[in-house]
């Protein structure tokens, strides 16, 4: 990574968190998504009142990068917190979003509130993904 490394990108994930907006869960998460350009962009979750219509922090940021101009294949790493005990890993949904835009080898960094950090790829944290190479 030239522009931040990651621990600084998932000290970025873990400070966006103050922004989730979460009254029904009280579960914060934030978001930190590397570009290819050394762009950050952040995303938190962003709870409703009818709980289905929330929306996950790695959607919103992978959407937010989208709305921005990036493009498939300009993602270069991306950095998931909470205040949990264990990594927290993003949910099914936002990790078919995320094999929508970003390569198999993308680094993905899970911590948790010991601020230890779990480095997966993309790959490995959704096997056998269905992708437009499928259709
Ligand atoms: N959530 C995320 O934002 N990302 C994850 O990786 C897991 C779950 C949110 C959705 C909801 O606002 C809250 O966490 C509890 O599920």
């Amino acid at each position: 990574m030239d522009t931040m490394n990651k621990e600084q990108l998932v000290e970025s994930a873990r400070e966006m968190k103050r922004h989730a907006y979460v009254p029904y869960s009280k579960f914060p998460v934030g978001v930190a998504l590397l570009l290819k350009d050394g762009t950050v962009t952040n995303g938190v979750n962003v709870e409703n009142v009818s709980l289905g219509a929330t929306n996950c922090a790695e959607r919103t940021a992978v959407f937010t990068a989208v709305a921005n101009g990036y493009k498939k294949g300009d993602f270069q790493a991306i950095a998931v917190a909470g205040d949990t005990v264990d990594f927290l890993p993003p949910c099914s949904i936002c990790r078919q979003v995320l094999a929508e835009f970003c390569l198999p080898d993308m680094p993905v960094y899970l911590t948790n509130e010991k601020k230890e950090i779990l480095e997966l790829t993309l790959k490995e944290l959704l096997p056998y993904a269905f992708t437009d190479l499928d259709m």
